[in-house]
């Protein structure tokens, strides 16, 4: 049942390890060259930009991950309380939960305490093959009050799970469909296999208005359904596919190269504001995290908050370093190294 899966998604997320094992993100092949003499002052360096309409102080998004039974509701008021507070943006998790159920729409109902937040609704794009259409995503975006939707493409997540939904055929027909018609913003995202060049120029063609890599190297999908496989013979297959997927610096590249015009969302294990930092200096646009914001969210806005200001105040610093005072300079700074790797 759909509302049972979500509890168990944050229960195997806040309890085990659920991380990539071998693969890891890339950004740690890369290094920022540290400036001794950056000639700003720190209180100069400015975080914020606008996106989709709405100013952020900090291009950071808390990312989609629940909703649709009932203990989920807590948590997403308290991401959406400290987005709100923090100006940073939020998305829910799938809402297909409350579209099966519309008791369970108040889960994801946050505008009530984020009224200014850049928010996201989201879906999974495989659903526009099991019966829905522009119609259930229009219902999800108002659902929600959302600025834009997210629906994300989770082909790997669907095979090793019992009872998947794996027809996967003629979807991106269906995914321009629904960016043609919806009125806001349509992004695509994975969900920890990243997104490679050839399908985000097929995405920008269809007409997406951004795309999320969310690569390889943080919250490993596999593992999450490893650990709530009914069956050995699903664990072992979930396990095999424990290290597949684009790591998230090379998938922020492709994306790129196949989107050049679209602005990029990095996640995929990012675990500090220095990663954020690299993955804007890389080209990304907003860097976006799950896992790192679960946890606080169990305990209280206030630990959300803190993890938030921590977040910004290491992309601070890295800007303050560099001498770089606004993001539009990060973007691609050549002060962003490769470093050989053993
Ligand atoms: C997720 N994620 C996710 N993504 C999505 O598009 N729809 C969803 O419903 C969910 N649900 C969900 C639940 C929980 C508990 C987590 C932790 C994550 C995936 C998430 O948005 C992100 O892409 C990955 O988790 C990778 O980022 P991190 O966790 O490595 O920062």
């Amino acid at each position: 049942m759909t509302s049972q899966r979500k509890l168990d998604h944050v229960r195997i997320v806040s309890e085990e390890d659920v991380a990539f094992q071998q693969t890891g993100t890339g950004l740690g092949e890369y290094r920022f060259l540290h400036q001794a003499l950056p000639e700003i002052d720190k209180g100069d360096v400015n975080t914020g930009l606008h996106f989709f309409g709405r100013a952020l102080a900090a291009p950071l998004v808390i990312a989609s991950m629940t909703g649709g039974a009932w203990p989920t509701a807590e948590i997403n008021e308290r991401l959406a309380e400290a987005a709100q507070m923090c100006g940073v943006a939020m998305g829910v998790g799938s809402q297909r939960a409350a579209l099966e159920n519309p008791a369970l729409a108040k889960t994801y109902q946050v505008r009530r305490v984020a009224p200014h937040i850049l928010l996201f609704a989201n879906l999974g794009a495989v659903q526009l093959n099991y019966g829905y259409g522009v119609e259930q995503c229009r219902r999800a975006v108002e659902m929600i009050e959302a600025d834009a939707l997210i629906l994300h493409l989770n082909p790997l997540q669907e095979a090793v799970q019992a009872h998947g939904n794996t027809n996967f055929g003629g979807l991106l027909k269906k995914i321009e469909t629904v960016c043609r018609t919806l009125t806001v913003p349509v992004i695509a995202k994975e969900v920890s296999w990243g997104i490679d060049e050839a399908t985000a120029r097929r995405l920008a063609d269809a007409g997406v208005s951004a795309i999320d890599v969310a690569g390889a190297g943080g919250t490993s999908w596999t593992e999450v359904e490893r650990h709530r496989a009914p069956s050995e013979h699903l664990a072992n297959i979930a396990a095999t596919f424990q290290d597949w997927g684009i790591p998230t610096a090379d998938s922020i590249l492709m994306a790129q190269s196949g989107a050049p015009s679209l602005p990029i969302i990095a996640s995929g294990g990012l675990r500090s504001g220095l990663d954020a930092a690299k993955c804007l200096a890389l080209g990304a646009t907003l860097a976006s995290m799950a896992a790192p914001y679960l946890k606080p969210a169990t305990v209280s806005t206030e630990a959300v908050i803190s993890k938030i200001n921590e977040t910004i105040e290491e992309l601070r610093i890295t800007m303050f370093c560099l001498g770089i005072t606004t993001l539009a300079d990060l973007r691609h700074t050549p002060l962003l190294k490769k470093v050989a790797t053993q």
